[in-house]
């Protein structure tokens, strides 16, 4: 979590970081700060909450080379004092990730820590390191030997950009399982969390690799290995989508659930590429195939095994990535491991496609990022292209991902796939009129229901609400109720069905009844329009049942984003959760 931001050149480097945290705002959001160097002094800017409020203390300021941080709290709570930079004497630096072996390095310091950060002892080791370095070299190579040693110590994940006062015109970088990307333009140069947020295409882009060090100047950089002999990275390429203005929508999210249209468009252009030719013929020599994600990648996951088993036949396990890290290995021949993450950065997901490998497995990225670490781990990857996602709720890669789940299986079996998703889902979304929904905002309990397929659908419905409108909420299979849930379902209850299926159309609905003799109301999202019930249906357009989750997960996510905005939330920054979960 956490969004880094770094510039160093001719425009003010205040208002260039400022401009460039308001983008990676996704990342982290409790606070924010900067450094910058006058007169030869590190000096820092430090605020509480978004970065709107750093922009407002730091506006009336100047300087040619600044870092800056937005917070997502890992180690101590969100205070000025917690916020990064964090410094020591000769540095300033800005950390994503977490240092494990904080406390043991934290005994051994003899420093004063003014925070309770595991980021403030980096500051401090470094400060340790330097004074042994500053002794034997001159300022670059003892701020190089410095970062070497201090890298040495730690254990956990970082992505570090730090200021030095006595080496005030550079901006080093040194990394560990976080992300972060370098740009160098014409005299000028930044560093960030995201390819994204840094607005020039002159720029030349470079991802760093883990133990990468770089020295990054107003016209050059220059990268080291970890042992400080000089490294070549290659450069990539950064991706410009055109989507929609911000300015004509009053969200994020709403803003990308519109895009869905267009998103499912673009993905759908990877069904006659090479690599998706190449995996699919390949797809079949596979003996065991593992979907790894989180979150709402994980219930993609879970709708890629409905539709691999159902039309390429083969058995899928789907495990969330923070257990399979952990899980027993079995040693096996011939396993695929499928990785789903919208940004790419996921740390379970990416442990676990780290592990896979380990293993020899295969390993493919479905992701929304192409420079992404999971990217650059996978041998194969699949890009959801579904455009930038800021809002923290994941809505448009979702639909993006069970698409590409379903156009692999498709071309696995050679079947053509459903074209006309992104029309169809246009006019749904044009046509949809949610306004019922007000009248459930006031129940307590919220049930989402569904078997097979629909039953990813309920729990990725139940994981909006919670995530966006603080609701606690629960996602079920249908059949399962009875087993011990309907117990809790009353007059207090909402109840949202999910029917797509046909083969368990009877089935849901006897859930559904037996909700509706308990006082509960129902909410019945279906594409069956031969259905006998008096409360509130929502139709589905008619679409091929195998990919009609892409379609009926829109009005949850629209349920969601609607009884957030009713509560007065903002749905795009929802507390104590961020976009990109990049530790443990
Ligand atoms: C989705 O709304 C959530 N923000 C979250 O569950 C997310 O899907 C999860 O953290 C995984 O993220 P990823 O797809 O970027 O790996
Ligand atoms: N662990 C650090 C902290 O809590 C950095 C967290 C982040 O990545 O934002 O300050």
């Amino acid at each position: 979590m956490c969004g880094i931001f770094g510039y160093i050149g001719n425009d003010n480097a205040i208002c260039r970081v400022i401009s460039g945290l308001e983008k990676l705002e996704y990342r982290g959001y409790d606070s924010a700060g900067l450094a910058y160097v006058k007169q030869g002094e590190i000096k820092t800017i430090k605020s509480i909450g978004k970065v709107e409020n750093l922009k407002i203390s730091s506006c009336a300021i100047s300087s040619k080379i600044s870092i800056a941080h937005t917070r997502w709290a890992t180690h101590g709570s969100a205070t000025e004092k917690n916020c990064h930079p964090h410094t020591s004497e000769n540095f300033a630096i800005v950390h994503n990730g977490i240092i494990e072996n904080f406390e043991d390095l934290k005994r051994k310091l003899n420093y004063e820590f003014y925070s309770e950060t595991d980021t403030e002892v980096v500051a401090k080791l470094l400060e340790e390191k330097y004074r042994e370095c500053r002794k034997k070299f001159k300022v670059e190579d003892a701020v190089l030997h410095t970062i070497k040693e201090t890298q040495d110590c730690l254990k956990g994940s970082w992505a570090i950009a730090l200021i030095c006062k006595l080496d005030p015109k550079k901006i080093y970088v040194f990394k560990n399982k976080s992300p972060i990307v370098v740009g160098i333009g014409k005299n000028e140069s930044c560093v960030s969390s995201d390819i994204n947020a840094i607005e020039s295409d002159e720029f030349n882009f470079y991802n760093l690799e883990d133990g990468n060090i770089a020295v990054v100047k107003q016209d050059d950089v220059k990268f080291y290995d970890k042992n400080l002999n000089p490294a070549k990275l290659e450069r990539i390429r950064q991706v410009q989508n055109k989507y929609f203005e911000d300015e004509n929508f009053s969200h994020k999210m709403i803003k990308e659930i519109n895009e869905i249209p267009f998103s499912i468009h673009q993905t759908a252009k990877i069904f006659d590429s090479d690599e998706f030719i190449t995996l699919s013929k390949r797809f079949k020599k596979f003996k065991e195939i593992t979907i790894i994600g989180c979150g709402t990648a994980y219930h993609a996951g879970l709708y890629g095994k409905y539709i691999l088993e159902k039309y390429v036949g083969k058995k899928v396990d789907v495990v969330l990535a923070s257990e399979y890290r952990y899980k027993t290995k079995i040693k096996s021949e011939n396993e695929l491991v499928i990785a789903i993450s919208q940004s790419g950065e996921t740390a379970d997901t990416l442990a676990g496609v780290i592990l896979a490998k380990e293993s020899g497995a295969t390993t493919v990225a479905i992701t929304n990022v192409s420079s992404s670490s999971i990217t650059r781990e996978c041998n194969f990857t699949l890009l959801t292209n579904a455009g930038p996602e800021r809002a923290v709720a994941a809505t448009k890669s979702y639909v993006c991902q069970i698409y590409v789940l379903y156009l692999l299986a498709c071309k696995i079996i050679n079947k053509t796939p459903q074209r006309d998703l992104d029309r169809i889902t246009e006019k749904f979304l044009k046509a949809f009129n949610g306004r019922f929904f007000e009248k459930y905002y006031s129940k307590q309990k919220f049930f989402f229901i569904g078997r097979l397929c629909d039953s990813s659908t309920a729990f990725e419905g139940a994981l909006k609400l919670k995530e966006i409108a603080y609701v606690h909420s629960e996602g079920y299979p249908a059949g399962e109720l009875k087993h011990g849930t309907l117990s809790l379902v009353d007059e207090k209850s909402l109840v949202v069905a999910i029917l797509t299926q046909n083969i368990i159309k009877e089935k849901t609905l006897n859930a559904v009844h037996e909700v509706l003799a308990r006082g509960a109301d129902v909410i019945l999202i279906t594409q069956f329009h031969d259905i006998d019930f008096s409360g509130d249906i929502i139709t589905l357009p008619n679409v091929c049942q195998e990919i009609a989750p892409l379609v009926s997960v829109i009005p949850l996510q629209l349920f969601s984003y609607h009884y957030a905005i009713a509560k007065g939330l903002n749905p795009d920054m929802p507390r104590h959760l961020a976009k990109s979960v990049t530790v443990e």
